[in-house]
């Protein structure tokens, strides 16, 4: 269903792997809502060769970037003012940790690794805004967004590293926020989003306990990939303009739950 919420928006969109990633699927919706936009992803990514086909679809140039790169962000960001003079919204649908790909646990993370992490899952969210507003590039009211997860807020076992990296990308939303907001009347939040399978979901180890789990200690179930596109959607467009450098969870109440009666059934005795 579109309504033309994004008409006559231009944007960039990171982190389009493959037709289950959250971002290939807010690249869809923006387009039905009539959108224009880069997409983007690191060129060991692009090589699988999807993102073609998305970029077909919505009528898109790919342009590749290492997020942990400013020469790579410094070349996507030019590309984008060549393309369009200036854009309304970004989003940053990324995240990679080695330690997690590796199984290694939380208590011994390779530090190599863990920097990894911080770079490419949260840093890179700094970077993306710093070049962005150096180049002056976003509209007033324009939107940047982050994907995250309640791991920034609560402990949980084989997220590892991951948790770190959620809390500070929200940390890094909230603060250049302020600064975008204050300077350019640009605003920046973060989403944090449901278990969800995707590749990189797939990846948490015992991701699909975590994922019944959730799915059950939440009054609604867990949030759909589509639903996370379409919570994207609204904050892209005029109908948020004051939403700024908040964490906005989108969990079907997840976040807020203690206890589910379905949880507790589940530890009854007789
Ligand atoms: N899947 C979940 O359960 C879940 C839940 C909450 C939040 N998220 C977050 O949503 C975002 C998108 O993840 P997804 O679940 O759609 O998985 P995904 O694997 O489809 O997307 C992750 C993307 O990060 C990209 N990436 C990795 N390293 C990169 C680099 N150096 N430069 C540029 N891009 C790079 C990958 O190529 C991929 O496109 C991530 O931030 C993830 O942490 C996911």
């Amino acid at each position: 269903m579109s309504t033309n919420l994004l008409q006559g928006k231009k944007g960039i969109i990171f982190g389009a792997l493959n037709t289950e990633s959250i971002a290939w699927k807010v690249a869809e919706r923006a387009h039905e809502e009539g959108a224009e936009f880069i997409l983007t992803n690191a060129p060991v990514a692009l090589r699988m060769g999807e993102l073609k086909e998305l970029a077909e679809a919505t009528g898109s140039d790919i342009v590749p970037a290492d997020v942990t790169s400013m020469e790579d962000l410094e070349n996507l960001f030019n590309k984008a003012q060549e393309k369009f003079g200036k854009i309304d919204f970004i989003l940053h649908s990324i995240g990679m940790s080695i330690n997690v790909r590796k199984g290694i646990d939380y208590e011994n993370s390779n530090y190599d690794f863990y920097n990894k992490a911080m770079d490419i899952s949260a840093i890179s969210f700094h970077k993306v805004m710093k070049v962005a507003k150096e180049k002056d590039i976003m509209n007033e009211w324009g939107s940047i967004l982050a994907l995250s997860f309640i791991a920034a807020q609560l402990a949980i076992p084989g997220y590892n590293d991951m948790s770190d990296a959620k809390s500070l990308l929200e940390s890094i939303g909230r603060t250049f926020g302020y600064y975008y907001g204050t300077d350019k009347k640009v605003r920046v939040n973060t989403i944090s989003q449901s278990p969800t399978k995707t590749t990189a979901g797939g990846g948490i180890s015992g991701f699909n306990s975590l994922y019944n789990y959730a799915e059950a200690n939440s009054a609604l179930g867990n949030a759909p990939a589509l639903d996370c596109a379409n919570h994207c959607i609204v904050m892209f467009s005029d109908l948020t303009k004051y939403v700024t450098m908040q964490n906005l969870f989108h969990d079907g109440g997840f976040s807020s739950t203690g206890v589910t009666t379905k949880v507790m059934e589940h530890f009854m005795k007789d």
